[in-house]
């Protein structure tokens, strides 16, 4: 059920939440579960903890500012210690990621670039053998010559769909750009994929995380387990 999976999602979240320290830079994540993680770090925030947040989306910083958590960017640090978010699909073994179902790729992209630890917290729903087997992966492109960029990404074998709000608008990111789903056939060699996607001019990023997570901690019905690569 659903409650039951929210109830992995705060086992992981939690969990994840025990590894900041005093005195680090944590990147704040995005979504459902890296929520849960947040709201631990607030909890242990009022509990003394000293550290600083570096939000992944509006949302995360809202979240963040009502729970008095100190917030920064990349004008004071130049890099995060520890990055906790979630994730749409986690690669078994290789723990490579299909990031952006909830809008915020291209800031937690650029966070988990600049993190030295990207911890991924997730149910054990979003465990598959092969990317890309359950969740559509989310293309951030530039509003202008968006028809253009998804025909590029059809001719690298993608069935694109634009993201679009509950109004039925174009839905519009953090950044201003807008999200193509792209829908393929399986991911066989993500990293070639993550490159021809990259390449398409007007594409500002894509939902692929390749060799960035450096752990994953994954809840299901028997327990919580630590994934490295
Ligand atoms: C946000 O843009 C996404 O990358 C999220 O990290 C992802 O959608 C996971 O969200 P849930 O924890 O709500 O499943």
């Amino acid at each position: 059920s659903s409650e039951q999976a929210a109830e992995y999602k705060r086992h992981a979240a939690e969990l994840a939440a025990e590894m900041v320290e005093d005195g680090m830079v944590v990147g704040l994540g995005t979504g459902s579960t890296a929520a849960f993680a947040v709201a631990a770090l607030g909890r242990r925030y009022r509990e003394g903890l000293r550290f600083v947040g570096v939000p992944t989306s509006l949302a995360t910083e809202h979240q963040a500012r009502e729970l008095g958590i100190p917030l920064s960017g990349f004008g004071e640090h130049e890099r995060v210690d520890l990055t906790i978010d979630g994730a749409d699909e986690v690669q078994r073994g290789t723990l490579n990621l299909i990031k952006g179902l909830g809008g915020a790729l291209l800031r937690e992209k650029i966070v988990a670039s600049a993190s030295d630890r990207l911890v991924i917290v997730a149910d054990e729903s979003k465990l598959v053998d092969g990317l890309g087997e359950h969740s559509l992966l989310p293309v951030e492109v530039t509003p202008f010559g968006w028809e253009a960029t998804a025909r590029r990404l059809a001719e690298v074998g993608a069935h694109v769909s634009p993201r679009r709000s509950r109004a039925g608008d174009l839905f519009i990111s953090d950044g201003g750009n807008l999200i193509l789903d792209c829908h393929f056939e399986g991911i066989d060699d993500p990293a070639a994929t993550e490159l021809a996607i990259g390449s398409i001019v007007g594409v500002v990023e894509s939902g692929l995380f390749i060799g960035m997570a450096s752990e994953a901690v994954i809840a299901g019905p028997t327990g919580v387990a630590r994934l490295h690569v």
